[in-house]
Order: C-alpha cells, then sequence, then structure tokens
C-alpha cells in the first residue's frame, strides 16, 4: 500500500496549523502537528525541573518520557505519558520549554522515529520546520507556507488585542522577528524551505483562500497515487 505523505513547513504565524488541519480533514488524512510534540517535551522538562538551558539535562529527561497522539473526532490529542496535556502545553511557558528542547539533538532524533513511523501508517499531513527537508524528505507534496514578519505580526497582535492582551505592534514584530532568526540559524535542523517544495504566501489571502491553495496543491501533486 502506497500511502501519500504531505509535508508542510514554514515560520511561527503563518497560518500553518490552522491551514493544515482543516486541509487534512478535508481530504481524511491524519493531521500531524509536530509542534505539539515538542511543546509536549518542553512540559515534561519543565515539571521535572530541568532548566531549558541544561541541554544535558533535558536529554537525559527523555528517559521515561512517552509521547502518544490520539485521535478523536479528527482532533489530535497529545498524550506525555499517557495523560492528555493537549491544553496545558499552550502556554508562553511550555512555548519557551519547546523552542529550548527543539534545539537539543537528542530530542529531535527521539521524535525523528516517532514522526517516521506515523507515515507508514496512513496518508498523513504532517506540519512543523524541518518535515519536508529531514523527517519526511520523500513526501509526495512538500509545502512551504510563509507571509512576511510584519503580516505576521499583524495577524498576531489582531488575535492578542482580541484576547484582551495588552500588547504593541511593534513588541509582537520584534518577537517575531527574534524567533524566526533563531530557527533559521539553529545548527541542527534549521528552519529552511526544501528543494522541492511550493512555496505559498498567504500574505495576502484569507483562511479560506489559502486551505483552497493547500489543497489545490495536494491535489495536483497526488492525482493518481492515493
Ligand atoms: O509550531 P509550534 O509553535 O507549536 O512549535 C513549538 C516549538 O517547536 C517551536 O519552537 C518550533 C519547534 N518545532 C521544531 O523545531 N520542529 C518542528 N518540526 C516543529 C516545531
Amino acid at each position: 500500500m502506497n500511502y501519500i505523505s504531505v509535508a508542510i513547513d514554514g515560520p511561527s504565524g503563518a497560518g500553518k496549523s490552522t491551514v493544515a488541519r482543516a486541509a487534512a480533514m478535508k481530504l481524511c488524512y491524519v493531521y500531524v502537528d509536530t509542534g505539539a510534540m515538542y511543546r509536549a517535551i518542553g512540559l515534561a522538562v519543565c515539571r521535572k525541573g530541568v532548566s531549558g538551558e541544561d541541554a544535558a539535562g533535558i536529554a537525559a529527561a527523555l528517559d521515561g518520557i512517552e509521547i502518544t497522539l490520539r485521535y478523536e473526532n479528527g482532533t489530535q490529542h497529545v498524550l506525555l505519558c499517557g495523560e492528555d496535556v493537549s491544553d496545558a502545553i499552550r502556554t508562553p511557558e511550555i512555548a519557551y520549554y519547546a523552542s529550548k528542547v527543539s534545539a537539543v539533538p537528542e530530542v529531535r532524533q527521539f521524535l525523528l522515529d516517532l514522526q517516521r513511523n506515523m507515515a507508514q501508517k496512513g496518508n498523513i499531513l504532517m506540519d512543523g520546520r524541518d518535515i519536508g527537508t529531514v523527517i519526511l524528505p520523500d513526501a509526495q507534496v512538500k509545502i512551504f507556507l510563509t507571509a512576511s514578519a510584519k503580516c505576521r505580526a499583524e495577524r498576531r497582535y489582531r488575535e492578542l488585542i482580541a484576547k484582551g492582551q495588552d500588547v504593541t505592534l511593534e513588541r509582537v514584530l520584534s518577537d517575531i522577528e527574534s524567533r524566526d532568526e533563531q530557527d533559521r540559524t539553529r545548527a541542527i535542523a534549521p528552519l529552511r524551505q526544501a528543494e522541492d517544495a511550493v512555496l505559498l504566501d498567504t500574505g495576502n489571502l484569507t483562511l479560506e483562500e489559502s486551505i483552497e491553495a493547500v489543497l489545490r496543491i495536494i491535489r495536483e501533486k497526488t492525482e493518481g497515487k492515493a
């Protein structure tokens, strides 16, 4: 049986997970949000009281960590040693830990096997930073979803203001620029577009248009292959 793998990579704030989740739902593919796996490890490390700067401590903390994904009505739930942590991983503190653990080679190796195994089991749409370049280099479809930093910052700013948070656009933009810089320059699995990935700039697209564009690319690339 030949399964289809779709790899969607790109910087944070480009709308990747919303677009990827909706496209996967439409195609009845399993959606794998790999950022959630890094976040679950970040949560485990935080709970163990290991510092985000302690790479050796983070690598040692992997011993005994079990990450499982479970699907309920098409929605991904992340389990850390059997506990559903899907909500607990969505805090700024855990975002910080996730970014720290994601730079540790042992963590990336640990998740690489897990993520590759998932692609053996059925049609999947996986999103992250290194899916098309490292995890699934043979994916039939690779999309690099992006938008200018200014545009991503404006979207994020509107979301935060709607949530009642006290932020400035300048601050949001500088956070996004420094995260981009970290993602692109880290030594291991840096964020970059795979040579055979289709570049999709969502800057001038609505959410619906972005989903439609992703579906169109997938259909074009997989016609007759599923
Ligand atoms: O997409 P996200 O914000 O949930 O990702 C959380 C962190 O994990 C973020 O710092 C980037 C990192 N990450 C990564 O290094 N590789 C991936 N494939 C997915 C996420």
